[in-house]
């Protein structure tokens, strides 16, 4: 029998995008549904979304239910589409005045996270049995991710919404610490059924606030993270753990780590059709003419021999700005190009806004969000740098790698499992990794690269063994559906 998921999420491609959660809530459901798993998703339906452009997708029913919110029974209504028969059905949650909004989480008029995201959130949360409800299906894994839907294994144990759940289980996926849903105090009466639990160190309360993603790891039957090392880093230390550490140590054996997959369709440079020429790792000439087309679209000198280095970024404090930023002259001094795309922290845009006028010929930056260009990035660049502070899983080093765009990271959390120092480890090398946080040791990293760039036949050779790894989501899909027997086959998780 197909073990039966709902997975909840709070973003989901190509509708609602603000990192790379959204990747994964499209890719990872289709491959375990290829698995033989009954996967069905819930997701909020945001302003931005107008079921009329669902090009394709059989628009399903509108199933109706209703939910406990604010001590009041209100209807509430979801709407079913389903992208192709590959697809899982995903079901989006109507409800205006919540999300019919500009943003997703913040305000993109004030630059500010919206006042009532906890409601937003814990409406999201209810919904998940109320939609079950409706369609008579009970899930035997709640699959929630991040603290947006981390208040659903509250409900499922201590809740009158878990009634008839009682043999389901649930699964929490953490895509990134630092953000924990936390709000003053007086949420806990928003959320329902929660006054009796909120004391000094119970799961929901944290330093005499409300904390929806202390509760999901106090409470959910399993959890799990988007990489082993970050799996290990945030049980380890405040700066990966953010005050939470000693919970997850506490739950570290039922913590685990599987490495994201990316989406290999449509990050292929055999049939990307968003770049201008195609190619394999046998035709790396066409690489060439790519990076000729990001020189030219971003308004910088095409010059064979100086290496362009791509980021493709939030640009926040986590992705290793605070290294970069202050050593661009002796980048550019290497000599090397460097194209950033990237939206975020207004000081940083700034910084590099102002870089790009200093050195119009060594940098170009795009304050923004483009898929399109970052495809482009993606096979133009020769290099692509990511020194993140930490890293949960990121992406674009698998999407470089698949590009034969070398990546330059800081080893931590997903970039160490998926990046390969090809200086330490020349046989098996897919890019160039350092440890230390520091300017210096991202400098020196680039000179290694350099050093390699310049040596073509070496480089090319690295390119290759890059384009050939394997980063699609079955192995970890694979994982997944093990994880969920796991869920199954253990008994509930007794909080302390
Ligand atoms: P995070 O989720 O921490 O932001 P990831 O590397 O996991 O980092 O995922 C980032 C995803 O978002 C990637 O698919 C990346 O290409 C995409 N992305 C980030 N910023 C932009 C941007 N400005 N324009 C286009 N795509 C972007
Ligand atoms: C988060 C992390 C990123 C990870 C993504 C998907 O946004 O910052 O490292 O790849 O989630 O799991």
């Amino acid at each position: 029998m197909p073990v039966k998921v709902l997975f909840v999420t709070s973003e989901i491609a190509p509708h609602s995008k603000t990192g790379g959660l959204v990747d994964i809530s499209a890719a990872l459901p289709r491959a375990l549904k290829r698995a033989d798993c009954d996967i069905r998703i819930l997701t909020p339906k945001y302003g931005n979304i107008d079921p009329s452009s669902f090009q394709g997708e059989s628009t399903g029913n509108r199933i109706r239910g209703s939910v406990e919110f604010h001590n009041q029974k209100i209807p509430i209504s979801f709407l079913e589409m389903q992208a192709d028969t590959s697809a899982a059905p995903t079901y989006f949650l109507e409800c205006d005045a919540l999300y019919d909004r500009l943003g997703i989480y913040v305000d993109p008029l004030t630059n500010q996270d919206y006042a009532d995201n906890d409601d937003r959130y814990i409406l999201l949360s209810r919904a998940a049995f109320s939609l079950c409800n409706a369609m008579g299906w009970k899930p035997e894994v709640f699959h929630c991710h991040d603290w947006q839907t981390a208040l659903i294994p509250f409900y499922l144990r201590n809740t009158s919404a878990g009634i008839g759940y009682e043999n389901s289980r649930s699964l929490l996926t953490i895509h990134n610490m630092a953000y924990h849903g936390l709000f003053d105090k007086n949420t806990v009466r928003r959320i329902g059924g929660a006054e009796p639990y909120f004391y000094p160190g119970s799961p929901i309360e944290f330093y005499d606030k409300v904390n929806f993603l202390k509760t999901g790891l106090e409470l959910a039957d399993v959890l799990n993270t988007v990489s082993p090392t970050y799996a290990r880093e945030i049980q380890s230390a405040y700066e990966y753990g953010w005050g939470l550490e000693t919970i997850l140590k506490r739950r570290s054996n039922r913590l685990l780590g599987i490495l994201n997959g990316i989406d290999d369709e449509l990050w292929n440079p055999e049939t990307d059709s968003r770049i201008p020429f195609r190619y394999t790792a046998e035709s790396l000439d066409q690489k060439k003419l790519n990076k000729k087309a990001l020189c030219k679209r971003v308004g910088l000198p095409y010059s064979a021999d100086v290496p362009v280095i791509g980021s493709i970024s939030r640009i926040v404090h986590q992705k290793g700005f605070q290294i970069l930023a202050p050593v661009l002259t002796e980048v550019f001094n290497l000599p090397a190009q460097v194209v950033v795309l990237g939206t975020g922290d207004p000081n940083y845009e700034h910084t590099f806004r102002e870089a790009a006028r200093t050195f119009p010929d060594r940098f170009a930056v795009t304050i923004g969000y483009d898929e399109d260009l970052a495809h482009l990035i993606e096979a133009g660049a020769d290099m692509f740098i990511m020194p993140s502070l930490y890293e949960p899983c990121g992406l674009n080093q698998m999407m470089s790698m698949r590009y034969g765009t070398l990546p330059v990271v800081r080893a931590t959390g997903g970039l160490a499992d998926s990046v390969t120092d090809a200086d330490s480890d020349p046989e098996h090398g897919t890019g160039f990794a350092f440890l230390e946080y520091s300017s210096e040791m991202l400098l020196q990293t680039l000179g290694r690269a350099l050093n390699a760039f310049r040596d073509v036949g070496r480089w090319q050779r690295i390119q290759r063994r890059a384009m050939k790894m394997d980063f699609s989501w079955n192995h970890s899909a694979a994982m997944y559906l093990e994880l969920y027997h796991f869920c199954l086959e253990n008994p509930p998780w007794e909080p302390q």
